[in-house]
């Protein structure tokens, strides 16, 4: 059965060396291992340069700094967004270019056509395609079917879009962000896998607390273990949240339920007991500990009392995300991937 849904592949993904339309091997940024880290750091900066120059001029750009103009980008969302739709249109305009929604109701893809065709024809009139979509290979495919670059606006693994943002959030609030530690107590998702990623890949210390459960995925944390040695930080997996907190800088949750895993709410609830996060579990964190939270949030994993603290970088991290897309299409679209 096709789930007109969700974008997946109503036929595989066929060879593209006859192709004659895709010829050229754009760079994509489908999750955080797609950066070394030093092109992290310059992704993470310049999303703080667009974030001053916003602050100080407005949103509104100039005539001169349009790199988009005369482009189309693609956002392609095939799962609910406020935040991710909302910074990519504001920042394709922002850079002079249109931003395209294409939700999905609105395309062929996953009722009349597989998402390789769908790709071809998108990428082959727009410049760029920026896409959320359910299993990692959906992305991929889209990548591997695209003559333009694709950025991953999430999928069921990964979230790079929100770890630049947090990257930039921590270094706002701390300055210097080698050797801090990042704790995460809740699910072993998207955004941990992500977040996490970029951590290790600029000496971020992460320590997860996960539920039983749900483990993380051993073979990605072990690409993040491979950057921490590289950058010199730690890696540390239980599940036991007050042990991961304990000395923590940041304390950082998201939603038990994702995004698909709407069947599963009540089996979550009961077995993520003991993972909000309170100032009572923090209660061992370092004593300048600030709370993060990707957002949408709902009411089981944090407390209102530390979501609404002053503690609470929430806000700040959501705004963050549009710096982030500025940086992302800049690097990835303008510049082609050249990342210096
Ligand atoms: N954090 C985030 O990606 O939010 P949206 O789902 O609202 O885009
Ligand atoms: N883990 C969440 C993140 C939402 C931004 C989800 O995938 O639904």
């Amino acid at each position: 059965m096709i789930n007109s849904r969700s974008f997946r592949f109503l036929t595989g993904i066929r060879s593209f060396s006859s192709s004659s339309s895709v010829m050229s091997s754009p760079r994509h940024l489908l999750s955080i291992s797609d950066l070394s880290p030093a092109e992290l750091e310059r992704v993470v900066d310049r999303a703080g340069e667009y974030r001053e120059l916003i602050k100080s001029k407005g949103l509104s750009s100039t005539a001169e700094n349009l790199p988009l103009l005369g482009h189309t980008v693609a956002l392609m969302f095939s799962k609910r967004s406020t935040r991710t739709r909302v910074s990519s249109e504001v920042a394709v305009n922002y850079l002079g270019g249109h931003p395209m929604f294409l939700g999905k109701d609105d395309i062929q893809l996953g009722v009349n056509e597989s998402l390789y065709d769908t790709g071809r024809v998108i990428s082959s009139m727009t410049s760029c395609m920026v896409a959320r979509v359910g299993p990692h290979s959906d992305i991929a495919g889209l990548a591997a079917a695209s003559s333009v670059p694709v950025i991953n606006a999430l999928c069921d693994s990964y979230h790079p879009l929100q770890a630049i943002a947090d990257m930039l959030t921590i270094k706002i609030a701390f300055k210097s962000v080698k050797g801090l530690k990042f704790a995460w107590v809740g699910d072993a998702n998207n955004v941990l896998n992500d977040s996490t990623h970029a951590c290790a890949k600029l000496g971020i210390n992460v320590s997860i607390a996960t539920p039983e459960m749900y483990p993380v995925d051993e073979a990605h944390f072990n690409k993040v273990k491979a950057s921490a040695a590289i950058s010199g930080s730690t890696v540390e997996i239980s599940h036991d949240p007050k042990t991961a907190v304990r000395d923590a800088d940041v304390i950082v949750t998201d939603t038990w339920v994702s995004m698909g895993q709407e069947s599963e709410k009540q089996a979550r609830l009961a077995q993520f007991k003991g993972f909000k996060v309170t100032s009572e579990m923090a209660s061992e964190a370092s004593d300048e500990w600030k709370f993060m939270h990707c957002l949408p949030r709902k009411q089981e994993e944090v407390s209102d009392e530390v979501f609404y603290s002053d503690r609470s970088l929430v806000f700040d991290e959501a705004e963050n995300r549009l710096y982030a897309m500025l940086a992302a299409l800049e690097a990835f679209v303008a510049k082609k991937g050249v990342i210096m």
